[in-house]
């Protein structure tokens, strides 16, 4: 195609729209991979996919708006790419000609309002959204969660990030106005209303993206899976950090260093405390439910090690006003977004001191969003 992707775009016509949102989550961070518990949910910003037949066996182009690139290339000859954005699209490619040959030729241009790096997954509503949309498009009959499932996969043999389910489960699974209490080691889920009133969540970006982010979160999962190594050589049951008690897990405190120690007291804990901020926000304890987003936060920061200064800092400023019930950093760390929850009539005050004191302390603007939980990957 070359050059003529303009001509392509401007003469490209959907047969098929397909929104796939970012998410949040309001806790259970690096709980995932250890089959935890997590409380995520969709958000109002997505990316606009729009997909077309093109009547070859087998060639595909794909326009990414953001990058202003177009991707070409045939479903007979799928390899990985030295492009970081063009591996979730070829990964997904991948993992869906493992279970069909029913994909053929298609057209696609994307077009994303998802900050890049910002914690809110616009990784996982890529796959997502083309997962979905190619579902669609030819009829292959996948259930959600397969879709979901096939998006992880992706991003492990494409990506080579050993994400857990959260993200693309959130993106494709999320309804309206609702959170998802999700088991990762079954994958049963619960809706909750997401009932914030008087508060509204706030996203808060660092604008800062420390490059150690996907080397470290690696290095987390493989920290856990020696903590449960170790503790199934005497526990034969033990298949996960969720198989694992406190009592469990001292009995073992002497033969493991303090930091594989502290990392696993960290998953315990905070499997807990998706449970009980689950039960705060159905009985309207948003207080409560607040106090643990703090304590999830200082857990990240202290015994996981997955913060950083500029999220920390948020965090501690957010914590000194009396408007903000909850903050955390939030997705896997090292930048990105904390996610607060604000009192509706105190917003534009908090921004600007915020925002203010940031700048000062980091040079480095600040930007916010309101969110609202949203549906998940849907027919425009
Ligand atoms: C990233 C991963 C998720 C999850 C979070 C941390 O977003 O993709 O699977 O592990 O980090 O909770």
């Amino acid at each position: 195609m070359g050059d003529d992707h303009k001509s392509f775009i401007s003469n490209f016509e959907a047969e098929l729209v397909v929104l796939s949102p970012g998410r949040i989550n309001l806790i259970g961070e690096h709980t995932d991979y250890n089959n935890g518990f997590v409380l995520p949910t969709a958000i109002d910003k997505r990316i606009v996919f729009s997909f077309s037949k093109n009547k070859t066996s087998s060639q595909c182009n794909v326009y990414s708006m953001t990058y202003d690139k177009v991707l070409i290339f045939d479903l007979e000859a799928i390899k990985p790419s030295a492009n970081e954005w063009e591996n979730y699209i070829l990964g997904v490619i991948h993992e869906l000609l493992q279970i069909t040959d029913m994909v053929k030729g298609f057209d696609c241009i994307i077009e994303s309002e998802l900050p890049i790096g910002a914690g809110i997954s616009s990784s996982a509503a890529l796959e997502c959204g083309l997962a979905y949309g190619l579902n669609q498009l030819f009829d292959l009959e996948i259930s959600k969660i397969k879709l979901a499932e096939l998006s992880q996969r992706a991003e492990h043999t494409y990506v080579g990030t050993k994400c857990g389910i959260m993200d693309q489960f959130a993106s494709i699974m999320s309804e309206d106005q609702k959170v998802i209490l999700l088991d990762c080691m079954s994958q049963e889920y619960r809706l909750i209303d997401a009932n914030f009133d008087p508060y509204k969540i706030l996203l808060l970006n660092t604008n800062v993206s420390h490059n150690l982010a996907s080397s470290e979160y690696n290095t987390r999962r493989e920290e856990c899976e020696k903590v449960v190594e170790m503790i199934s050589s005497e526990y034969s049951k033990v298949k996960s950090l969720r198989d694992i008690t406190k009592n469990v897990l001292n009995e073992f405190k002497d033969r493991l260093s303090p930091k594989l120690f502290g990392r696993a007291v960290y998953v315990i804990e905070e499997n807990e405390r998706v449970l009980r901020a689950s039960e705060f926000l159905e009985s309207g304890s948003l207080n409560q439910f607040g106090e643990l987003m703090y304590q999830s936060h200082r857990g990240l920061q202290h015994q996981y090690e997955v913060s950083c200064p500029e999220l920390d800092f948020l965090v501690d400023f957010s914590e000194k006003n009396d408007q903000i019930i909850g903050s955390r950093m939030m997705g896997g760390g090292f930048g990105g977004c904390t996610i607060n929850l604000i009192h509706k009539d105190h917003i534009d005050n908090y921004l600007v001191n915020v925002k203010k004191a940031y700048k000062k302390r980091f040079k480095i603007d600040l930007t916010s969003f309101i969110t609202v939980p949203s549906k998940g990957t849907s027919i425009s």
